[in-house]
């Protein structure tokens, strides 16, 4: 305590001008508690104004620690765990004080976590789940899009996962661990934080931040259709959109795509060893029958785009202009991706008129890259006789040569006559 009484001597001198008491006597402490006091520095609130007492209560003015932490006059202490989330409700689901710091901020988190299974559990008694400090840290509370906030779109995985890939702490619930595992190896996760790709999602985008689902949707599994929008609509008037409804959990896109470990989705999909469709389709079925057309449509444009693709490359190489049936190859993959797409009807009908369109794509740019490697030859054999044109009228030039150095008398009596 030999620390706390210099600096109250430091205060005194000062005069009691503006000095947070609360701060300076905590930054004076052991280790431990003070803690706050260092941290504080960087919280957002801090850069708002609002220091130790807008949260703890007590009275800031004075240096006597009794005074300043009198439970009588308000102070709270340090709140149970069971409590935080109404402690930083105090002002977070209050317009009122919100409005005068920042006017469009919500004011929802704390109605939205109670709907949440964390904010069930917690009003509960089970401490073990998310409070509103487990996710956004405490005394060092950073705005959303500071890139240092652990729920800043690039470390929200990491936050869920300290809770959510331990084994222990999860052991109790019988849910699964391995959705931050999972998660990594997705094209989701690649799109994120491999490409910075900010619109691709982490947990709390399909989880939601507070609630227990993202706005506008009425289950978690709906939630791809909030992002893939036209997948969603075909989806929605497949077949399968009735009978997935509860399958693997939630239904939906899912039932294929899985919902954490999301990869790079392929016609091996559709047919083969590793096709979704074969475990609830047998083999010799009418929909296994129209998965496998479906897959071979696809597979028979995509091989038949890359196949122009190398003969313009290979022509390109030669320097030959094909710049234009290059461009041309991007309308045909757009349709390619057009098949995929309508694909998600179920209906190969539906595939018909992009598969078309891009195979039409597909054989006119490559008649082009075909004639240009045929003028490529024309132009080599051009160039071949050019050369042997060429290489004989030198030998027809030396040969004159030659004749000219051998005697003058050669040169008048031949050269004369020439001429
Ligand atoms: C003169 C020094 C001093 C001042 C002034 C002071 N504190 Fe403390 N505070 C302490 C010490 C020492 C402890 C740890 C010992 C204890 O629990 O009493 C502590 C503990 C705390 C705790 C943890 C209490 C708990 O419930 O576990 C909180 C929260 C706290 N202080 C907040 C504040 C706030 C807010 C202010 C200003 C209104 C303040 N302190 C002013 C010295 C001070
Ligand atoms: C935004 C609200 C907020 C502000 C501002 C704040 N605290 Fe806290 N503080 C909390 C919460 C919530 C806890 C409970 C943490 C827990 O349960 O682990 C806490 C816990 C504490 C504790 C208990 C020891 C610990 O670390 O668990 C001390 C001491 C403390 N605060 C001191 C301070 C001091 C000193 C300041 C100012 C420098 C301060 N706090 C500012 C919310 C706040
Ligand atoms: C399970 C983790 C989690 C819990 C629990 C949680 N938050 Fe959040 N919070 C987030 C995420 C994630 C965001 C938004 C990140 C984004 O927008 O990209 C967020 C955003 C916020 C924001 C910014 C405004 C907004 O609503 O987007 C505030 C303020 C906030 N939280 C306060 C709270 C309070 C208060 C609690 C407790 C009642 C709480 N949070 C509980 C994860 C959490
Ligand atoms: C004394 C009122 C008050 C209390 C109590 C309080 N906050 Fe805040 N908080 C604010 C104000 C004011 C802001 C700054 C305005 C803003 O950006 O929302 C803020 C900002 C935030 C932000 C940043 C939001 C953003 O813009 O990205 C988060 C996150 C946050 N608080 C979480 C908490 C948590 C968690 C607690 C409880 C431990 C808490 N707050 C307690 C008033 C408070
Ligand atoms: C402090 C630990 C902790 C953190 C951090 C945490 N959770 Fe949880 N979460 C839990 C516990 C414990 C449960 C309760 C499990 C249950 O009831 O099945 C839970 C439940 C859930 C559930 C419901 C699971 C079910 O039963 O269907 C979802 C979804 C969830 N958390 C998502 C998240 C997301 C997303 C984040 C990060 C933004 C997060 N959690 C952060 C501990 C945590
Ligand atoms: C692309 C959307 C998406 C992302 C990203 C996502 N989830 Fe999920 N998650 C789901 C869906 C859909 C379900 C299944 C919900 C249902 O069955 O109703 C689910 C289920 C869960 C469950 C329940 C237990 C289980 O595994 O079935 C937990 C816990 C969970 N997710 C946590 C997380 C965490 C932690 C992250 C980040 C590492 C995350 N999720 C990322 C969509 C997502
Ligand atoms: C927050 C928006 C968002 C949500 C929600 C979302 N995705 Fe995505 N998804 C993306 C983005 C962004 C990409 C990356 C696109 C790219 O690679 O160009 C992507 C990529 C994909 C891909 C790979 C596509 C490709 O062409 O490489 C598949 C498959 C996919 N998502 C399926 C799903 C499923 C299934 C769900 C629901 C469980 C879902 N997504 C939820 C935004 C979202
Ligand atoms: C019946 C199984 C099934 C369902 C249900 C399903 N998909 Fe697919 N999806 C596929 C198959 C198979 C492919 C692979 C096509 C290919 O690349 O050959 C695919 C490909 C994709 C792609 C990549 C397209 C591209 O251009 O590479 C996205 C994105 C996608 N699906 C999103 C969704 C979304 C969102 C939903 C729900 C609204 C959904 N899927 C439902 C089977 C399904
Ligand atoms: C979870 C099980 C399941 C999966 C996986 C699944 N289906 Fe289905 N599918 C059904 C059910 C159930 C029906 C409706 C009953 C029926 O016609 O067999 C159906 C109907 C169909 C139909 C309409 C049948 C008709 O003759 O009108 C087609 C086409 C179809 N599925 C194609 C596919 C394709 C392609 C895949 C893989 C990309 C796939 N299905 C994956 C369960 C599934």
């Amino acid at each position: 305590m030999r620390a706390p009484a210099i600096l109250f001597l430091l205060c005194s001198i000062a005069g009691a001008a503006a000095v947070d008491t609360c701060v300076t006597c905590h930054a004076a402490l052991e280790e431990g508690a003070k803690g706050p006091a260092t941290l504080i520095k960087g919280d957002v609130h801090t850069a708002h104004g609002l220091s130790c007492a807008d949260c703890h209560g007590g009275d800031r003015t004075t240096d006597d620690q009794d005074a300043s932490m009198n439970r009588a006059k308000g102070f709270l202490g340090k709140p149970a765990r069971t409590a935080i989330p109404k402690f930083c409700a105090r002002c977070h689901s209050n317009p009122d004080i919100m409005r005068q710091y920042a006017p469009r901020e919500r004011v929802d988190q704390f109605e939205l976590y109670q709907t949440s299974v964390h904010g069930k559990r917690l009003a509960s008694g089970d401490g073990n789940v998310a409070t509103c400090i487990d996710c956004h840290s405490v005394h060092d509370i950073r705005a959303v899009k500071d890139g240092m906030s652990p729920v800043h779109p690039l470390h929200v995985a990491e936050t869920c996962s300290r809770c959510h890939s331990d084994k222990e702490k999860m052991a109790p619930y019988g849910i699964p661990t391995n959705q931050f595992e999972e998660y990594r190896s997705s094209v989701h996760w690649e799109a994120l934080a491999k490409r910075g790709d900010l619109s691709a999602p982490s947990c709390a985008s399909c989880h939601g931040n507070h609630g227990a689902k993202p706005p506008q949707v009425e289950s978690v599994s709906a939630v791809c259709g909030t992002c893939h929008v036209l997948f969603a609509q075909l989806y929605d008037r497949s077949v399968h959109k009735a009978v997935f409804s509860g399958v693997g959990g939630g239904g939906g896109c899912i039932v294929c795509h899985s919902n954490h470990g999301i990869h790079q989705p392929s016609t091996a999909m559709l047919a083969g060893p590793k096709a979704v469709c074969a475990g609830c389709h047998d083999a010799e079925t009418s929909p296994a029958k129209t998965a496998v057309e479906m897959g071979a449509w696809l597979d028979g444009l995509d091989g038949a785009l890359k196949n122009s693709e190398t003969v313009l490359a290979r022509a390109e190489e030669y320097g030959m202009e094909v710049s234009e049936a290059q461009l041309r190859l991007i309308d045909g993959r757009e349709n390619l991706v057009k098949a995929r797409l309508a694909m998600h009807s179920m209906v190969s009908g539906e595939m018909r008129k992009p598969v078309e369109a891009g195979m039409a794509v597909a054989a006119e740019t490559l008649k082009a890259g075909q004639a240009a490697l045929r003028e490529k030859d024309i132009r080599r054999w051009g160039l071949a006789v050019s050369v042997i044109l060429i290489a004989i009228a030198i030998l027809a030039i030396r040969g004159l040569i030659r004749r000219i150095e051998s005697g003058p008398t050669a040169m008048t009596a031949s050269g004369e006559k020439t001429l």
